[in-house]
């Protein structure tokens, strides 16, 4: 990064640390103490990121200059911090009722929250016993499909994969998103119209791929029924800000429960967004997936800055992307439960920080939101580590560990975890030239000093370690409540709103502008579209003649 884009009030440790090799500041035992913290059924461990006593507690001057607790008390109490849609962001309020702490939400939003996650618990409690008729649904239920993307889908189905240990025996969760129309006609040769619950999840209710997969299955739904709407309809929920919407889309109100205004997609899924997950794994365990993640808001509302964690985490992040410039970050869940961790980070953290504008409506002082992307280790050892060790790009790293899993197949477990430990020494520590030079044994001098250049790792590559004790709703709540904590501090530090997302409009109104055009009858003109995307209309249109 260019030298005048990094802060300055970091320079000095900047230069200082470059020529200090993290194999150097592990070696010093003490380092654990700060950099290593304990938050309820996760362990972060911070101490291979590439940050001495002095540069952390320059961070920690900066954040505590910055007005962090202040801001964090504004989205708490339900100040309208969503500057450019003029909303409040109350995640938080969602998960009160596991607090220990009083909420200061606004009343009104805490008592509609209670009230919905009661219609929640008593819509999954008649499931579970089979009768669900009362809650306008169909007996004989053995499916659900989750309809909704982005927000609308990721929570749920990430949740929904990492607590497959925790469901309900006797229904199956589905998710159905893209609008690629593979999946629905996948999903429908799969299943039992008559046995199927969809739950139509859109905060908007207007969302292109929803309600194409939604008229997808509705179709298919009344088809079994002959068109008997009474009955179809008895296959439907919805979940929306826009119930007007819903029921005019076919799903009786009573069906429909709500979303807020001050709750964004990315942050839903402790609302009823999160309903599939709810059925899924039964109300007791949602609820203490809410409370693991109250657990984290209390300790971000009362931790003082060196031992807050997701204000830790955002300050690691500042310095691998503000000051050391790094353009990405690799997550890597050991566990295969937590597949869908990265594409929900992926959302949480691109969508929410990926702004050139501050909320002033001024450009940024410096880069924000790295490139989140990763997978599932140890496979990813197998795809792309080469680069991390070897490459020419530094990729700060996150490790993603479960101590206790969630089957007795020991000694593949203690596999993964040695993988996942020696990944994170083996990128910190790396090996001399000289060292690899004294593994080659045969060859001339040159040949061993060719063959030691290749065999020769940097290191000095930093990561995160995280420990979940177990992979339960409650650490899995805290766990997903700590990102949303890191991404509101580093909007915060970066002066950018993290609760909107403009940046997805543009090219939804060119979808729109361009879907007449791909009409499969060929007639409709492709005039004011730019040249490359009409020559690519017209050899599509070309094409499917053929
Ligand atoms: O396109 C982005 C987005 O608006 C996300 O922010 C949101 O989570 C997703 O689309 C789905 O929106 P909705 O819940 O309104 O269908």
């Amino acid at each position: 990064m260019s030298s005048e884009r990094r802060p300055s009030f970091l320079a000095a440790h900047v230069d200082r640390l470059a020529g200090t090799h993290l194999r150097e500041l592990l070696k010093d035992a003490t380092r654990g103490k700060r950099l290593r913290h304990r938050l309820g059924p996760i362990l972060l461990d911070l101490s291979r990121q590439k940050l001495d006593q002095a540069a952390l507690d320059a961070l920690g001057a900066h954040v505590e200059a910055s007005g962090w607790q202040a801001a964090r008390d504004a989205m708490f109490s339900g100040q309208p911090i969503n500057t450019s849609e003029g909303r409040a962001v109350l995640h938080t309020a969602l998960r009160a009722g596991g607090s220990q702490l009083p909420s200061p939400a606004p009343r009104d939003a805490l008592k509609e929250i209670d009230a919905t996650l009661k219609r929640i618990d008593a819509l999954v409690k008649a499931v579970e016993l089979g009768d669900a008729s009362a809650y306008g649904v169909a007996p004989g239920i053995t499916d659900i499909v989750n309809i909704g993307i982005g927000g609308s889908d990721l929570g749920p189905r990430l949740a929904a994969r990492a607590l497959a240990p925790y469901h309900v025996p006797g229904l199956r969760s589905h998710f159905l998103t893209n609008v690629d129309g593979q999946s629905a006609y996948e999903l429908m040769h799969q299943l039992d119209p008559k046995r199927t619950l969809v739950i139509v999840v859109s905060k908007t209710f207007t969302t292109q791929e929803t309600l194409l997969n939604g008229n997808v299955m509705r179709e298919w739904i009344s088809r079994a029924y002959d068109g008997d709407q009474a009955a179809v309809s008895r296959h439907f929920l919805a979940v929306s800000a826009n119930v007007a919407e819903a029921e005019k889309w076919g799903i009786p109100a009573a069906q429909v429960y709500p979303m807020w205004d001050f709750v964004g997609g990315r942050f839903s899924l402790w609302s009823a967004v999160g309903l599939s997950l709810a059925l899924a794994i039964g109300s007791y365990n949602f609820h203490e997936l809410l409370r693991g993640a109250a657990l984290v808001d209390d300790h971000f509302r009362s931790a003082v800055w060196s031992e807050n964690l997701p204000v830790l985490l955002s300050l690691v992040e500042y310095w691998n992307r503000d000051v050391q410039g790094r353009g990405s970050r690799a997550v890597i869940p050991y566990a295969d439960l937590l597949t869908d961790l990265t594409s929900y980070l992926q959302q949480l953290e691109m969508e929410s920080l990926g702004k050139q504008v501050t909320k002033q409506g001024q450009p940024v002082a410096q880069p924000t939101s790295a490139v989140v992307w990763g997978s599932v280790g140890t496979n990813a050892q197998h795809a792309y580590f080469q680069s991390l060790h070897q490459g020419t790009d530094v990729v700060p790293l996150e490790f993603i560990g479960v101590v206790k899993p969630a089957h007795d197949l020991i000694a593949n477990h203690e596999a993964l975890l040695s993988n996942l430990l020696a990944q994170a020494a083996a990128l910190a520590l790396g090996k001399t030239f000289d060292e690899a030079l004294a593994e080659a044994k045969s060859g001339t001098d040159e040949e061993r000093r060719v063959l030691a250049a290749q065999r020769t790792f940097p290191g000095d590559r930093p990561s995160t370690v995280m420990l979940l004790d177990a992979l339960t709703p409650e650490s899995l709540g805290a766990l997903i409540a700590l990102y949303e904590h890191k991404v509101f501090m580093l909007g915060h530090l970066w002066g950018v709103n993290a609760f909107d997302q403009w940046g997805v409009e543009l090219g939804k109104s060119i979808a729109r502008q361009i879907l007449p055009a791909l009409d499969a009858s060929g007639a409709k003109s492709v005039a004011g579209l730019d040249a490359s995307t009409q020559a690519l209309i017209e050899e599509i249109q070309a094409r499917r003649k053929v």
